[in-house]
């Protein structure tokens, strides 16, 4: 058995030689090792934490596959503001933005540092003693959100800094993007899977950083490229921008090799002409180049306009668009019953490649543009992103058109269409039984995880489907070896397999029955959730809403899709055939809830705390009954307070709350005997 220290010492070798090869992979664009190796490596490091947790530090490359999801994001104060840029359009604007620089400067020829101007999300990465302790996004430019757990994910991010110079703290600027060819592979992927594709890439990075559970976030293929630096601290300041981003680049930070430094407008407009060339053979997308005074002491002389640097320009391209006409609108039906409007338009080439179909995203789309058919629109396309509908030439729109009404209908099954409020989109409301949703909620069904059925594949499904011998899930179970084995390519012995799974299959539990049924927001934990608090399925059917929101796990979004899902009378037929076909589960009657210590109290967690992370202080609190909120308000219980603790400890001051400072108060939680009711709750003196 080897002693701690030797441990400490193998965990601190794995994560430094994990921690380079991810450089050497993803800001290098050199890998030394074989994947193998790699994921070998990868493996101990996780094992030897899972058997020393305590041993975890916040620069373990283990934390990049994710942490436990998270209530809400918490909010984060800039230490210095994230501006945005001043826009041009054409060569005019950027001749007075460079007569304005040399006037403002009193020189004749300014050097200017410039750069792609990347199309993702801007974050903010905080660096303490080479160690990434914080990321956020930039929200209103003060204020953004917490996204540290995300940001741990991306794999060209270093936890922790390289390098001789070691600034003691650093707050570094740049976007998350995802490359061309990721965004592409990531559709490939969705459409295997049968789900949906997504628009474009910077919409997916955005929407990927503000995962809640950042295991979401570390499927997803984000990148990272520093553009600035907006406070450094204990290592002296390079004199220019290009010094700057030089300096990071030391540091293993990525940043873009297509920068350049170049003089007066000729340069500037000779940069931007080169990479609007670059632009199609690039590996990301960008929308524009950016223009910024190169010496840091110019750009404080030349300081700020309201809520953007004076010295800097972003230099936007034209959009790749043309027009071309509307010949029909079609409604698609995907694998969640989810309907998207799409045009089929006359073929038209723009961005390198010939369009017909062009998203309308949803129905609230189509009537916020008023496209229709017969209209004359603009489309756009801008590398792999899927061609989409700018606007209507309205001059154009020939007489007697209609405007676009979503079918109320579905246009493969027949049922009712559901558009829930507040949501953009309508669907199918046969679930279980429409054919276009039936291929994947069958895949779902005997998928691993739900009722774990072996030797069902997609094209054995599709065959079923076609030959109508799948109708809706309850079919499986009509199934048997001699009709198996008539399909193509079924030989006796693997219709024999097939029917012996399903025939297994029927023996399941409650959970992952619920789980298997594939109700919309139900997932495997929430399936676990209504099990445990209901015990029988009858009890979860016949609940209403505050009787499944009373579970502490479920608020009113799952709630209502399950009271939607069990109001179908076709859904509640399928479930009735299943269960005559034989597939059962253990019920049983759940035992109330003992009352705990901390039930019906509020904490909200700030500041640094010094012998455990955050994320373990909640789960003891939740443990106990408690709830952690990210805002302090009035009603809140308690505010633990850490090292550090900032605006949510002003503000628990001001209104008077009961102040926990550090962990006194875990400390007596953990000693506290857990059972008691929370009369009994005393918490030490704040
Ligand atoms: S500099 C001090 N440089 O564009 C100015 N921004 O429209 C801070 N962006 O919020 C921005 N590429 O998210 C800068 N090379 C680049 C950029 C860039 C993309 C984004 C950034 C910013 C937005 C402003």
């Amino acid at each position: 058995m080897k002693n701690n220290t030797q441990v400490q010492e193998r965990l601190r070798q794995l994560r430094e030689e994990i921690e380079r090869h991810n450089t050497n992979y993803y800001v290098r664009d050199t890998p030394t090792i074989s994947d193998a190796a790699y994921d070998r490596m990868f493996g101990e490091l996780l094992a030897l934490e899972e058997k020393h947790p305590e041993l975890i530090t916040p620069d373990s490359p283990s934390l990049r596959v994710g942490a436990p999801p998270l209530h809400g994001f918490e909010e984060v104060r800039h230490r210095t503001p994230m501006l945005s840029l001043n826009n041009a359009f054409d060569t005019q604007e950027v001749s007075e933005f460079d007569r304005r620089m040399r006037e403002g400067l009193g020189i004749e020829n300014v050097i200017y540092a410039v750069e792609p101007k990347l199309d993702g999300v801007a974050v903010s990465l905080v660096y303490k003693n080479s160690i990434l302790v914080e990321a956020a996004t930039r929200g209103d430019g003060t204020r953004g959100e917490n996204v540290t757990e995300n940001i741990r994910t991306v794999r060209n991010i270093p936890l922790t800094l390289s390098g001789l110079k070691a600034p003691t703290f650093i707050e570094i600027r740049g976007e998350i993007h995802m490359r061309k060819s990721d965004f592409a592979g990531l559709n490939r992927e969705q459409l295997q899977k049968e789900e949906k594709v997504y628009v474009n890439a910077r919409n997916t990075a955005a929407g990927s950083l503000r995962q809640l559970d950042s295991r979401i976030t570390a499927t997803r293929p984000l990148r990272f490229f520093a553009y600035a630096v907006g406070r450094l601290e204990g290592i002296p300041s390079p004199h220019t921008h290009k010094g700057m981003i030089d300096l990071l680049e030391e540091m293993k930070v990525p940043v873009c090799p297509e920068r350049a430094v170049v003089e007066g407008l000729e340069g500037l407009l000779e940069y931007y002409e080169g990479m609007n060339r670059l632009r199609p053979s690039l590996p990301y997308e960008i929308d524009g180049v950016v223009y910024k005074v190169n010496g840091l002491e110019q750009q404080r002389t030349l300081g700020f306009v309201s809520r953007a640097p004076r010295f800097a320009l972003a230099h936007k391209f034209a959009a790749e668009e043309a027009l071309t006409q509307v010949e029909d609108i079609l409604v698609h039906v995907g694998r969640t019953g989810v309907l998207t409007p799409a045009a089929r338009l006359k073929p038209v080439f723009v961005g390198g490649v010939t369009v017909t179909n062009a998203t309308l995203h949803n129905e609230d789309e189509v009537h916020r543009k008023d496209v229709r058919i017969g209209d004359t629109v603009r489309v756009r396309r801008a590398g792999d992103v899927i061609p989409e509908v700018v606007s209507v030439v309205l001059e154009d729109r020939p007489t007697g058109t209609q405007a676009f009404i979503m079918p109320e209908t579905c246009p493969v099954c027949g049922s009712r269409v559901v558009r829930v409020e507040g949501e953009s989109a309508a669907r199918c409301s046969n679930g279980l039984s429409c054919a276009a949703q039936l291929k994947g909620a069958v895949f779902h069904y005997a998928s691993r995880r739900a009722m774990n059925i072996d030797g069902l594949g997609e094209k054995l499904i599709e065959q079923l489907i076609e030959r109508k011998l799948l109708q809706n899930i309850a079919d499986l179970y009509t199934l048997n070896r001699d009709t198996l084995a008539g399909l193509d390519r079924m030989a006796m012995k693997s219709a024999k397999n097939s029917v012996n799974a399903i025939e297994k299959s029927k023996k399941t539990t409650l959970a992952q029955f619920i789980y298997a049924l594939g109700i919309r927001n139900i997932g495997e934990a929430t399936a676990k959730d209504l099990a445990r608090s209901f015990g029988g399925l009858d009890a979860i059917m016949n609940a209403d809403e505050s009787i499944l929101e009373a579970v502490p796990e479920i608020g009113p979004i799952v709630a209502k899709s399950l009271i939607d899902f069990f109001s179908e009378a076709k859904n509640r037929e399928v479930i009735r055939r299943l269960k005559d076909a034989g597939v059962s589960w253990e019920e049983f009657t759940p035992e109330p809830s003992a009352p705990q210590p901390l039930s019906g109290k509020t904490f909200v967690l700030t500041g640094t705390l010094a012998s455990m992370t955050r994320e373990e202080a909640k789960k003891k609190i939740e443990e106990a009954g408690g709830k952690v909120l990210s805002s302090v308000s009035k009603k809140t219980d308690y505010v633990i307070a850490g090292a550090e603790a900032g605006s949510k400890l002003s503000k628990a001051e001001a209104l008077g709350l009961s102040i926990l400072e550090n962990e006194d108060f875990l400390a007596f939680l953990e000693n506290a005997e857990v059972g008691k009711g929370s009369e009994d709750f005393n918490p030490p003196d704040s």
